[in-house]
């Protein structure tokens, strides 16, 4: 990173954007980027950036406003599903090749509906059942959603349906229920179908672990 801090003036600087998931999402975070800063957006590139990551070019003047700034407002924007946005920080990670039985599961994937049924959690003992959720989370779900469910998973840099932040649904309720396990079995862009790869109880087990997952940002 090119150090600003002695020359005041016009800079052009990147930032790596999670939290793109949804087509809307892009046009949101310009949107309101503008709304709220002085700042130009040069571009937003979405695919083939160098690190994986979507980038921001942003120009701003640098006598008014900080990167510091910056960051903090793309932190507080919501895309319209309620979705945060996040300049990224972390480590940039190798790709993993996704396996066949997900590939073709992706290929498969049409058109999904947008209603999803009500559902009740069939499985009583939670407990156990989110122990044995978090080894098929390992097994199937980190390299996308990343350990913490935080959507930085090894294969997800080049998405542009971002991963999404699996904790936001701790401790939610069972009016949840029928939305993830609709999720989870049908899929949707880059996010495999695991009704034709796991079983409708193993599905109850990673709901049930995912809902045990906490904001890493909280820890
Ligand atoms: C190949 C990458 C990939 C893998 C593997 C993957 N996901 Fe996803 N997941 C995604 C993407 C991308 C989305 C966002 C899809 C969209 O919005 O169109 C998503 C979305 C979701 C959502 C919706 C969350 C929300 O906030 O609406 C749930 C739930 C979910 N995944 C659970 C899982 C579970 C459980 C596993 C493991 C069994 C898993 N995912 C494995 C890529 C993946």
């Amino acid at each position: 990173m090119v150090s600003q801090a002695v020359f005041a003036g016009t800079v052009e600087e990147e930032f790596k954007i999670e939290g793109l998931i949804s087509p809307a999402s892009p046009k949101a975070l310009q949107s309101a980027l503008l709304k709220k800063l002085a700042v130009k957006i040069i571009e937003l590139r979405l695919k083939k950036t160098k690190t994986g990551w979507p980038v921001l070019r942003l120009q701003f003047d640098t006598e008014t406003i900080s990167r510091e700034k910056i960051e903090k407002v793309i932190g507080e924007i919501e895309d319209p599903a309620g979705h945060k946005y996040k300049v990224h920080h972390g480590p940039l990670l190798a790709n993993a090749p996704l396996l066949d039985e997900e590939q073709q599961a992706i290929a498969i994937l049409g058109d999904t509906p947008e209603a999803f049924p009500i559902m009740k959690n069939p499985i009583t003992d939670k407990a156990a059942s989110a122990n044995r959720g978090e080894k098929l989370f390992v097994n199937n779900c980190v390299k996308c959603h990343g350990f913490t469910g935080n959507g930085y998973g090894t294969v997800a840099h080049g998405f542009t349906t971002w991963p999404r932040q699996l904790w936001a649904w701790n401790n939610t309720g069972e009016e949840t229920d029928g939305y993830l396990f609709w999720f989870i079995t049908n899929g949707r862009s880059d996010m495999p179908p695991w009704g034709l790869i796991l079983s409708e109880n193993e599905r109850w087990d990673l709901i049930n672990y995912i809902k045990t997952l906490k904001n890493p940002g909280d820890e």
